[in-house]
């Protein structure tokens, strides 16, 4: 059995879906259910034997411990974080107890459980650190992109918080042997995506006929990554990456944010047209920009792909198609997650903002 932390969230309910589709090892997925976490995701497994969901924090080290104990994982997946840059600059408090506090905690659990294992199994244990290519900083137009020497310079309360889980991840590895391996990915896209992040927002505020915000000039450049790529390189990294070592995995697909913006409201215009005929592409509004906002960043994923033979199976242009389909034939997911919460939340963003 593996467990993943935060498998109710985007990248981790994909991940275990992928998971279970492909292999009939257990997974189970502790999740403390935030905002961000999301048990309809993971309805499809409802009575599937090869799943068990307990809601739960990672820094609740007695639940975590009787956790290990109990179902004996042979792996722990870290996904469980606060992941939205803009929540974190309104309140960076639970950045730091998740991301940090939360990351440690859980390390030292999983560390006395490993500890307590027979030697053979313990040489095979794995933790499996997600982390983000943010934790690098940002890159002006002509830097190469983000290696893995690059030095970690966060600028965000979001990307230092997880700069510190990366560094406490190797501390374990480099004072209690803790056999640890960190991925360091790039903006993913997909299914599942909750409509605070700007591909799934701007969808469904298209959709809703309401403005699609754009912070400053638009001009930042993020590398995107289609979810499901993403999970694949996890799996990759799981298998056969080396203990220690950190692998950045990327689309090779940088793109300014407006080019994302008009590609979205090309999509839309084809496949759900707007009943007065007008172009989607007329609800772009620009907004004031977010502080200490990235201007740039691009992963160079040389490394996954020469040691471990990892590629992207998607294409941006196939990605985002697929993408936007899905939220077109799920609008009761949409519906379900545009909560009284969710509507606090675009409230507070949004509102000083215009
Ligand atoms: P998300 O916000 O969609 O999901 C996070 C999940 O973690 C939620 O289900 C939430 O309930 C859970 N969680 C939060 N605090 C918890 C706690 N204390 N204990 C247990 N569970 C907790 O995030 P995501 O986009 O799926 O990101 C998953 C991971 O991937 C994060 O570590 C993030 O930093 C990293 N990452 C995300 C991206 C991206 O583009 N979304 C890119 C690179 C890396
Ligand atoms: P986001 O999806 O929040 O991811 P991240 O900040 O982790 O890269 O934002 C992606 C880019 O889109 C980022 O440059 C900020 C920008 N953005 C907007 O222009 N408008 C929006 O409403 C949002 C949410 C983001």
């Amino acid at each position: 059995m593996i467990l993943v932390t935060g498998g109710a969230g985007f990248i981790g309910a994909n991940f275990v879906l992928d998971w279970l589709r492909q292999t009939d090892e257990p997974v189970l997925n502790l999740d403390k259910l935030t905002y961000a976490g999301n048990p309809e995701n993971l309805a499809s497994l409802q009575g599937d034997s090869r799943y068990v969901f307990v809601k739960g924090d990672i820094g609740d080290s007695s639940l975590v411990e009787k956790l290990l104990t109990q179902y004996a994982p042979r792996a722990v997946l870290n996904f469980a974080a606060e992941s939205h840059v803009d929540r974190s600059i309104h309140g960076p408090e639970d950045f730091i107890q998740t991301n940090v506090v939360g990351t440690m905690r859980l390390l030292q659990s999983v560390r006395s459980y490993w500890q307590g294992l027979p030697e053979s199994e313990r040489a095979d244990f794995r933790f499996l650190h997600v982390s983000t290519d943010e934790v690098y900083g940002s890159l002006s137009p002509t830097d190469a992109a983000f290696t893995e020497t690059n030095k970690l310079e966060p600028n965000s309360p979001y990307s230092a918080s997880k700069a510190a889980s990366d560094h406490l991840v190797r501390a374990w590895l480099h004072t209690y042997g803790l056999p640890v391996l960190t991925t360091n990915c790039s903006n993913n896209y997909g299914p599942l995506h909750f409509p605070e992040k700007l591909i799934p927002l701007l969808i469904v505020n298209a959709l809703a006929g309401k403005p699609l915000p754009v912070y400053g000039d638009g001009l930042q450049v993020r590398d995107w990554l289609y979810v499901k790529d993403h999970c694949s390189a996890i799996r990759r990294v799981l298998a056969a990456g080396k203990v220690g070592e950190v692998y950045n995995v990327g689309g090779w697909n940088e793109k300014p944010n407006i080019e994302i913006v008009h590609t979205v409201c090309s999509l839309l215009d084809e496949l759900r047209p707007r009943s007065d005929g007008a172009l989607y592409k007329t609800q772009v509004t620009y907004v004031q920009d977010r502080p200490g906002h990235d201007r740039r960043y691009a992963i160079d994923a040389g490394k996954i792909e020469r040691e471990l033979g990892w590629k992207p199976a998607e294409t941006f242009d196939s990605g985002i198609r697929k993408t936007v389909q899905w939220y077109l034939d799920n609008p009761d997911w949409v519906a379900h997650v545009q909560s009284g919460a969710y509507r606090e939340w675009v409230q507070t963003n949004y509102t000083r903002r215009s």
